[in-house]
């Protein structure tokens, strides 16, 4: 039997967030993923305070309508309820009931677009003292992870770091090594945001950064073309059985 993937990050339920707008729209892209090799995706709409006040319940009664639908168009394909947080102060009220994934309980969550690295130290020890994972959302996309240099800079200050242990590393790199860990888009390894994003995204792929992927679509239009070629861009650079522990997300269910 084929392994099916995991989509731990998507905006498939409809009318809840900026991501698809109709039921129609949700099963459209629903049977595209199923196309592209999923099996489980993980319905996980914005969660901020203010602009899409996405509670648990609300998201979890939104899943298992929009899952009735998928079986009844006859789609095979299992729908998680989740929640993309968005990291900023609000976040420590609302994590005590979030809709986490994994045997250990990981978190998706967000860094705003223009935050700085002032923010992240705080709230991700706030959830690791809870037992709580931040499972970072898209980190290439964040400027705030951006290493600071080109592949070869961040190999050499990763050598440099294991000589002299003071060495202030990468970011990304202190936090993973605190237990934090990071879903990649799909898209980003297409390009679909960018060439600089596309080279972020390859460069924390070769340095094992990731434990999972996720489509984070929003609509259907040229979905499957995308998360196709970000599946081929991650095969050609880390082989088979490596890309598929990734897209079986095989890490958070240890
Ligand atoms: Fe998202």
């Amino acid at each position: 039997m084929t392994t099916r993937y995991t989509d731990y990050h998507s905006h498939l339920l409809p009318g809840i967030d900026d991501g698809s707008g109709t039921l129609e729209h949700s099963l459209e892209m629903a049977r595209i993923l199923v196309d592209c090799g999923f099996g489980t995706v993980h319905c996980t709409p914005h969660r901020i305070k203010g602009c899409f006040d996405n509670e648990p319940e609300k998201v979890r009664q939104g899943t298992r309508q929009l899952q009735r639908h998928v079986h009844e168009a006859g789609i095979d394909l299992k729908l998680v309820p989740g929640t993309e947080h968005y990291m900023d102060e609000f976040l420590v009220d609302q994590a005590g009931d979030a809709l986490t994934t994994g045997t250990v309980p990981h978190l998706l969550v967000e860094v705003p677009f223009a935050a700085g690295k002032e923010i992240l130290p705080p709230v991700v020890s706030w959830m690791l003292n809870r037992g709580i994972v931040p499972l970072f959302a898209h980190p290439e996309r964040c400027n705030v992870f951006e290493p600071g240099c080109r592949d070869a800079g961040l190999m050499s200050l990763l050598w440099k770091r294991q000589k002299q242990p003071d060495m202030e590393s990468s970011l990304i790199v202190s936090l993973k090594e605190s237990g934090c860990r990071f879903q990649g888009n799909l898209g980003s390894f297409a390009g679909y945001y960018g060439h600089e994003i596309k080279q972020r995204a390859l460069l924390f792929l070769r340095h094992g950064v990731y434990s999972c992927l996720g489509s984070d679509a929003h609509k259907s239009e040229r979905l499957g073309q995308i998360v196709s070629q970000g599946i081929d861009a991650i095969v050609s650079v880390v082989g088979d059985a490596a890309a598929l522990r990734l897209l079986t997300g095989e890490e958070l269910h240890r």
